[in-house]
């Protein structure tokens, strides 16, 4: 598969060799590095990516799961249109801020208030040091194999070995203060948690780079029973599941209601965002009308609420509230992951389908996966050559990670997803 995706990628392997002189890796962000070298994508619309060399390919990896609504969709490129000739950053307070933070407020049911971000990392960033101003506690806690971005605090117990760190770089203190717990295994979580207060626990209602794993219902409500009694805020990092699961998020979907939420991606409608969101006595934290030094937590930024980003969002917002399109997607994320399923079944080849709503990963493995530790104990290695198959085939998830769907998706485009996992399973069985 290396040598057809090489044949089909001459300008990309070229621009690669220019990009790794001045990017590292040749990309801006390490997970979009796969080997032998990534493709460069030269434009997008709707359901596909096309890339320097005039390859298409279908697109499950949706920048990083934001675009709900494919690439560029009408409605969205629309508000953006009539937005642009009027400023791009204000500097200042503006209306349509406010719309999005109210549509938040409408949609998301633990949101009170809300402030903007540019990224999930800034507002999972400053949801714990709200969640820490708030508690007078200094502890964190985080899941095996969570991710909410690359903030020291939180940049901790993600990939398997997790008592390994993440990254150079973060200090004694970080580590310290951040206990990671098993997913989907309450008694583990109080194991772990005896004897300790912490701030906040932030939870990942569906593990998306740790695998594509639901968390269990009962395990939600057990942590926000938990929470309740330990005087601990619970936060949902919705970066993924929000607006994506139900109109309202994961929150909606499982029924269960924490603090504090952290969003991003779909918020965005495709521009640069993260948002923070909750209980009003939490969130008036920030507000410097009533609190003074020390005891206010500072939240800020040069495009925070930029009316580009917010316009986009609330076009894009509008078009999700009424469920719809959020029940359409499930119900196509139920077909996929049956119709996988039966593919692999058919094939003979051990492999188990994670994932819910109309999120899905393929990982080849013997067992049922219920946490991070299992997706790590899965075949790598065959996880890799699925998807270099898929993507010699026109067919992209960013290797390893889960895919998603979109309005612009196709049934054509599903059915070569179905087709071409077939043929893959086929050839190693060959
Ligand atoms: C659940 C979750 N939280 C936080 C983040 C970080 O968001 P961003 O990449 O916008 O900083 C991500 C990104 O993939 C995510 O999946």
């Amino acid at each position: 598969m290396v040598e057809k995706y090489v044949q089909k990628t001459s300008k990309s392997k070229v621009m690669f060799e220019r990009a790794k002189k001045v990017l590292p890796a040749g990309v801006s962000y390490n997970i979009r590095y796969f080997d032998p070298y990534p493709f460069y994508t030269a434009k997008a619309k709707g359901s596909k990516l096309y890339d320097v060399d005039g390859n298409e390919y279908i697109d499950f990896w949706l920048g990083h799961t934001a675009l709900i609504l494919g690439h560029s969709p009408f409605a969205v490129m629309n508000a953006v249109r009539s937005q642009l000739s009027n400023g791009t950053i204000f500097g200042t307070s503006h209306e349509t801020e406010i719309a999005l933070a109210e549509q938040v407020v409408k949609m998301v049911p633990s949101a009170e208030m809300v402030r903007f971000t540019n990224s999930g990392t800034e507002a999972n960033m400053y949801a714990t040091r709200l969640a820490r101003a708030y508690a007078g506690r200094d502890k964190i806690a985080k899941f095996e194999g969570g991710w909410h971005g690359g903030y020291d605090a939180l940049h901790i117990g993600v990939k398997y070995p997790y008592d390994v760190p993440e990254s150079g770089g973060l200090t004694v203190g970080a580590l310290q203060d951040t206990i990671v717990l098993p997913f989907n295994d309450f008694g583990g979580v109080e194991e772990k948690l005896k004897g300790e207060k912490v701030a906040s626990i932030t939870v990942e209602p569906i593990l998306g780079a740790g695998g594509c794993i639901p968390a269990e219902r009962e395990f939600l409500k057990s942590l926000r029973e938990y929470c309740d009694k330990k005087d601990t805020l619970l936060v949902f990092d919705e970066v993924i599941t929000g607006f994506r699961l139900a109109p309202g998020g994961a929150q909606q979907y499982y029924d269960v209601t924490p603090d504090l939420t952290v969003l991003g991606k779909i918020l965005g409608g495709g521009f640069p965002v993260g948002a923070f969101c909750g209980r009003r006595d939490i969130m008036e934290r920030i507000n410097p009308r009533t609190y003074e030094r020390p005891n206010r937590s500072f939240h800020g930024g040069t495009f925070a609420g930029n009316p580009i980003t917010m316009k986009a969002g609330l076009a894009t917002l509008k078009l999700l509230e009424d469920g719809k399109l959020t029940g359409k997607l499930n119900r196509s994320g139920d077909r996929i992951r049956e119709r996988l399923r039966e593919i692999i079944e058919a094939s003979r080849i051990k492999a188990q389908i994670t994932g819910a709503s109309s999120l899905f990963n393929v990982h080849f493995a013997q067992k049922e996966l219920r946490d991070a530790r299992d997706v790590a104990n899965a075949d790598r290695v065959k996880l890799l050559e699925y998807n270099l198959w898929l993507i010699a085939h026109g067919v992209f998830f960013l290797p390893t990670h889960n895919g998603a769907l979109s309005n612009a998706h196709t049934e054509a485009d599903l059915e070569r997803l179905f087709s071409e996992t077939e043929r893959f399973l086929k050839s190693q069985r060959e």
